[in-house]
């Protein structure tokens, strides 16, 4: 594979009146950012990049020697669900012990969701949601607020929520029905009061009601193992939501991002929404990119740890979302880190896959990922030819930062922006396990697979929160982030 060789000097910034002990000095690194790729000392300070320079001579500040190190802009995973509710079920990730596991994978800021039941104001979700994660959160963070329930008392609460709290995204579900599913009215009347203020509506898309017809055909005929979850939710129905809800914001007139990507059927409605112009968005996930269906004939109850909506696909849609996240129409990778533990030990049942062994439609939804995402990614996107660097930094922290309004505080490394930095060395191979991760979950969906390229230290803010298999951080140090307007990016 080759590679661009960086460049002896791409950016000198002059420095002046050093002198506090909070100084951090990180040298001879290869930092690539989503445009640039060079080698230069980074000095933080006060939680910020203060210079850059090919070399500088800081005496009093903390080194870290970088040299044969990869230096990345902390990555941003814009989906993940700790301490989520489904149902009987909870996510096995506390918010502490998630984002201890984002930040060993070199993740230093989530947007994770704030659930309103219905009934509730955007505004008790909201200060329920920051009451439950400030305390335990070790990276900074924000949510999207999941709307379930939007008469004219919530919808009236939105326009403060995006200028007052800082909350510019909005999730809403067309799948789930009766438990999640809001109607396209809901989605549309969403649509037009947060577009049009710097919003934007964030979309599962899978027709719910046509799924919950198969579903319901599935268990009367008897089929209740966790393949029928994937049978039962067909790519057309992705394809069909993901039409619908690009229509409904055509129009209202405002961008629109839609969740977790899967389906080739789906990606051609973004394209051709992209190609007449439209601020339409997507993400897609590792799982889509380097699992497929053929998990679901694994024996017995194993195929149960990859339930997560929407289902794999067959082999060959891979290529397709390779090509999505070459070509811009899709801009981001995120985890959706939804992890239920396997075993109803040691955790419990409710936080567990075993709630749906009698049957497919009772198991949990969702898969761990939040740890893996940087080394699967560069393992098989760079490495293969896949994706260039730039490109990888931009589809895991550049674009994230500016599609959800925290750019350039995060997303990349210039002087001024906070100091998240990733040193990740490209040559070293390791072992995905379930027993190294430091997720609460109890499996892996890619327990042995060998891959090349891992996080070595973590910056947060200027605070080294990793290092190496040491865990430096602690709970609560994460920063709640007010956020400016989504859905910008062109
Ligand atoms: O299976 C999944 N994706 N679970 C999380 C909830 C969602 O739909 O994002
Ligand atoms: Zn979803
Ligand atoms: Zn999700």
């Amino acid at each position: 594979m080759r590679q661009a060789q960086p460049p002896d000097l791409v950016r000198m910034y002059r420095i002046s009146g050093l002198s506090s002990m909070t100084k951090t000095l990180i040298t001879g690194g290869r930092i690539v950012t989503a445009v640039d790729d060079y080698v230069a000392d980074i000095l933080l300070e006060n939680g910020r990049i203060e210079a850059i320079a090919r070399q500088l001579n800081v005496t009093d500040a903390e080194r870290h020697d970088a040299s044969g190190c990869l230096v990345l802009p902390g990555g941003i995973d814009v989906h993940t669900h700790m301490e989520g509710v489904q149902g009987p079920a909870v996510n096995c990730d506390s918010y502490e012990t998630g984002t201890i596991a984002a930040a060993f994978g070199g993740t230093t800021t989530i947007i994770d969701f704030a659930y309103q039941n219905r009934g509730e104001s955007a505004k008790k979700t909201l200060d329920d949601r920051l009451a439950l994660a400030t305390p335990q959160v070790a990276i900074d963070f924000s949510f999207h607020l999941i709307l379930t329930d939007v008469p004219p008392a919530v919808l009236s609460e939105l326009p403060d929520m995006i200028e007052r709290e800082g909350i510019t995204s909005f999730k809403m579900f067309m799948a789930y029905p009766d438990i999640l599913m809001v109607d396209d009215a809901s989605i549309y009347r969403t649509m037009r009061v947060v577009g049009d203020r710097g919003g934007m509506v964030n979309l599962h898309a899978e027709n719910g009601p046509v799924i919950q017809v198969l579903i319901e055909e599935a268990l009367e005929q008897g089929h209740t193992s966790p393949k029928y979850h994937s049978l039962t939710r067909p790519r057309l129905m992705e394809a069909e939501a993901v039409h619908r809800g690009i229509r409904l914001a055509e129009l209202a007139e405002v961008p629109v991002y839609i969740v977790h990507l899967s389906a080739p059927e789906a990606l051609e409605s973004i394209v051709a929404a992209r190609d007449r112009g439209l601020p339409v968005f997507a993400e897609t996930c590792p799982h889509y990119l380097f699992l497929d269906d053929s998990e679901y004939e694994r024996p017995g109850f194993e195929a149960a740890k990859f339930v997560m909506t929407p289902p794999l696909r067959a082999h060959d849609c891979q290529q397709h979302l390779w090509r999505g996240l070459r070509f811009d129409d899709l801009q981001i990778v995120a985890t959706d880190h939804c992890p239920f533990c396997f075993n109803e030990q040691p955790l419990g049942l409710r936080y567990s896959k075993q709630l749906g062994r009698e049957s497919f439609a009772q198991i949990p939804n969702g898969a761990p990922g939040v740890e893996l995402r940087l080394v699967l990614l560069y393992d098989g996107g760079v490495r293969t030819g896949k994706l260039n660097l730039n490109r990888f930094v931009q589809l895991t922290a550049t674009a994230p930062a500016k599609m959800f309004g925290i750019f350039p505080r995060k997303g990349t490394i210039a002087v001024g922006s906070d100091a998240d930095l990733v040193l990740f060395d490209p040559e070293r191979k390791q072992r995905l396990s379930a027993s190294t991760q430091h997720s609460r979950v109890d499996y892996s969906m890619f327990e042995g697979r060998e891959v090349t390229g891992k996080v070595m230290k973590v910056f947060a803010r200027g605070e080294l929160i990793v290092d190496g298999d040491r865990w430096l951080g602690r709970a609560g140090r994460g920063e709640f982030l007010q956020r400016g307007a989504s859905g910008q990016i062109l």
